[in-house]
Formats: C-alpha cells, structure tokens, sequence
C-alpha cells in the first residue's frame, strides 16, 4: 500500500524519488493508495498508478480517499466513516487477492535471476 499526500494536483517528489530509488522490488506485486488531501488527494493516485504501471506493478481499482478538511475531527483525530472504512477493506482484499496471484511470477523471476 502507498499512503500519499496531494500537493497541487500530484504527489510529493520524495515519494517519486523513493519509488524510482527502490526500483526492481516493485516488479510484480500489487499495490494499492490511500491519499488524503483537502481534496482527499485522487489526483496524486491518478499520476502514481502510471508509475507504478511503468515499474512492473499491478494498481488495484479500489482506492482510499481521506479528506483532510471532513474526515477529521477538531482538525487533528482521525475518525473514519464507512466510507473510508468500506474502501479500505475493498482495496485491502484486492490487495491481497492479485499479490496472491502474482506469486508465481515473482517466483520464475526469482529462479531466472538465481539461473542467470
Ligand atoms: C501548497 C499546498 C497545496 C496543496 N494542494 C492540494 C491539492 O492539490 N489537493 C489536495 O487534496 N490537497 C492539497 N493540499 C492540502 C494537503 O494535501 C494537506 O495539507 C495535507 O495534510 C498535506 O500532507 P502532509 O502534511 O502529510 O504533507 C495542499 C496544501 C498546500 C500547503
């Protein structure tokens, strides 16, 4: 799971920079976004899942969207609604269901490397 803030329509350039930095460990997994925002940040995760699909990565549909400015109580705890909670788990299951899936990939990618 990738947890991202969004800033002017996209997402931090650290977080670029980690994600190109770590490279070849994102090759066949699944991954799935939780952002937040004023606008609870899609836009952030629109321009990751091109990155992640360029990285060998498979972006579950599901997404978590938390608004900074509604889903906050006193602007500082927390408090989820079923909105945010419904998303998680439906991300969450599609998370785990498609790294599940990509397994076998992972490991011919494993043995090719070890072989070659
Ligand atoms: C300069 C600036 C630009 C922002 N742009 C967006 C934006 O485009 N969309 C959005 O949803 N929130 C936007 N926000 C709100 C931030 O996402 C919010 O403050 C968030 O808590 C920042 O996360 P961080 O404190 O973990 O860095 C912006 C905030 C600032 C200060």
């Amino acid at each position: 799971m990738l947890v991202t803030p969004e800033y002017n329509g996209g997402y931090p350039g650290v977080l670029k920079n980690a994600l190109d930095h770590v490279f070849a460990e994102w090759v066949d997994k699944a991954v799935g976004f939780v952002s937040y925002g004023v606008n609870g940040g899609a836009r952030a995760v629109a321009q990751l899942r091109g990155v992640c699909s360029t990285l060998g990565m498979a972006d579950v549909g599901y997404q978590v969207t938390i608004s900074v400015l509604t889903d906050f109580e006193h602007d500082a705890t927390f408090v989820p609604g079923d909105r945010n909670t419904d998303a998680l788990h439906k991300t969450l299951d599609q998370v785990i269901a498609w790294t599940t899936a990509l397994a076998p990939l992972r490991a011919t990618a494993e043995t090719t490397l070890v072989n070659s």
